[in-house]
């Protein structure tokens, strides 16, 4: 089946415009992602209605638990049929390794993986945890921590994407936001880079919020990034 690089981030406060916005888009062209406000309000039936509508599900409410707990709510996730799921790797390796296991055993594993460092953690706030390394550092070792534990892939920049992609291997999954086409605003995000640039340095998948859910024709943003990044697979 034909896998598209895009996930669309619908950060949306509740179901209808969620739905509205869903159906000017395209199943063929995108993923969605479905964050913990949305899923908080709406749930799993909102889930059931984009799949209906053939979407393809990322479900990003990063999950760090015990490792029961964590393996018990990725493999709801699993049960709810969605594409993809995610922990955050700073649960640990145990975590990490029982989420991977509970996955496994579904009927159609969802791709799971794992949030590194937030990215609005800066050095400061590392050390205030106690963390000595660098947030690039600790990227590098959660990322690898994450694959170690049978992980299919992590949440990065794109700038952090060729380091990445060069120490995981290439059949890591790399899921980059901050991505913004050449034209568009870059609206909160301070470190962007173009679909085609972040593809070229070793993204799997390009999240996209707002240059699609906030354009006056969200399909034709989409179809233009399509074309933007067609034929990169
Ligand atoms: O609208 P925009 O394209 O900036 O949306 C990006 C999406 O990716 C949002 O859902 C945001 O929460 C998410 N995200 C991010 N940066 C990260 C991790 C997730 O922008 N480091």
């Amino acid at each position: 089946m034909h896998d598209p690089r895009i996930i669309v981030a619908l950060d949306c406060p509740s179901a209808v415009p969620a739905l509205e916005l869903a159906a000017r888009l395209e199943p063929a062209l995108c993923h969605l992602k479905v964050g913990k406000e949305l899923f908080t309000a709406e749930g799993p039936q909102l889930i059931e209605q984009f799949m209906q509508r053939g979407f393809e599900i990322f479900l990003d409410l990063k999950f760090h638990d015990i490792p029961n707990t964590t393996a018990q709510a990725c493999k709801a996730a699993a049960t709810l049929g969605v594409w993809m799921v995610n922990v955050h790797a700073l649960g640990g390796r145990k975590m990490m390794e029982a989420a991977s296991a509970a996955v496994a055993q579904a009927a159609h594993p969802p791709k799971l993986i794992a949030v590194t460092v937030l990215t609005s953690m800066a050095q400061e706030d590392l050390s205030e945890l106690g963390l000595a390394a660098t947030p690039a550092e600790m990227v590098l070792r959660l990322a690898q921590l994450a694959r170690d534990s049978g992980l299919d892939g992590v949440v990065c920049s794109a700038q952090e994407a060729p380091l990445l992609r060069q120490h995981c291997g290439k059949e890591f999954c790399l899921v980059t936001p901050g991505i913004r086409p050449a034209d568009a605003a870059a609206d909160d995000q301070s470190r962007i880079m173009t679909p085609r640039a972040a593809l070229e340095n070793g993204a799997s998948y390009l999240v996209i919020g707002r240059p699609i859910t906030r354009a006056a024709d969200p399909l034709q943003a989409l179809q233009q990034i399509s074309q933007q990044i067609g034929g990169m697979a």
